[in-house]
């Protein structure tokens, strides 16, 4: 599973044999620059959720429910799933464990496949005293107990000690899909932009398989000197009355 928010990554995308996409409320940072997740609203999730849709992928959709989009009450977290859905998500991802039991539960109700997250959950890093290690074994253990029960269909587990997120695969019957938590788990996920060597700051966990930082700016640079130089556009770039 990788993170895509937009229409052209997710063309891109489609035409690999990625399982799933992720439309990741990390959206926040990676392309409208805001601090945190903190700042994501619904609005911000539907209007990226849209455009990766528009690109009709073979993958599974899964969509970020953004903060206090679930947090209040069982009834605004189905109706924003449920807003989600109808916008074309075909799951949806919310963090916590045992806390989130009677949300997921009434999400699973209506009908909306749901994805947890535990572990490192950064929409509460200023409760966890930030993105850290999280090393609560038995905590991680119940709270992935507690979601599987609750009819969650996949647990994403995100920084963690690599021998707990393989105790957690082992105990509990769905999928794990793990970042920064180890090799001993069903999927992995990573941020796009950390894979592609776009992103501000990344983390431990990710591996940059491009640098398209540097790609861009070298293109934008070249460009910049032809126009200067009077090299583009060259002849084949336009057309001329009389030719
Ligand atoms: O928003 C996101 O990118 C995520 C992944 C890190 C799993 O939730
Ligand atoms: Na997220």
């Amino acid at each position: 599973m990788l993170t895509v928010y937009d229409y052209s990554m997710a063309r891109i995308l489609s035409e690999t044999d990625l399982d799933m996409f992720l439309v990741g409320d990390s959206l926040g940072m990676n392309v409208l620059g805001f601090p945190s997740t903190l700042q994501v609203t619904m609005d911000h999730m539907v209007h990226h959720t849209r455009a990766v849709v528009r690109a009709n992928p073979r993958q599974m959709i899964v969509v970020d429910m953004p903060f206090m989009s679930y947090e209040l009450s069982n009834e605004t977290a189905v109706r924003n799933a449920g807003e989600l859905v109808r916008e074309g998500a075909d799951a949806v991802k919310l963090e916590g464990g045992v806390e989130m039991f009677e949300r997921v539960k009434s999400i699973v109700r209506a009908g909306i496949p749901v994805m947890g997250h535990i572990g490192l959950t950064p929409q509460r890093y200023l409760a966890l005293g930030g993105y850290r290690l999280i090393k609560d074994e038995e905590k991680i253990l119940a709270d992935a107990m507690a979601l599987e029960e609750a009819g969650v269909f996949s647990i994403v587990i995100e920084n963690v000690y690599a021998e707990i997120a393989k105790r957690v695969t082992e105990e509990v019957s769905v999928p794990t899909i793990c970042i920064g938590a180890g090799p001993h788990c069903d999927g992995q996920v990573l941020v796009l932009h950390d894979l592609l060597g776009l992103g501000d700051i990344s983390p431990y966990f990710a591996k940059k398989y491009l640098d398209l930082k540097t790609e861009i700016r070298d293109a934008v640079r070249k460009y910049t000197s032809e126009v200067r130089e009077g090299k583009f556009p060259s002849r084949e770039n336009y057309r001329v009355r009389d030719s």
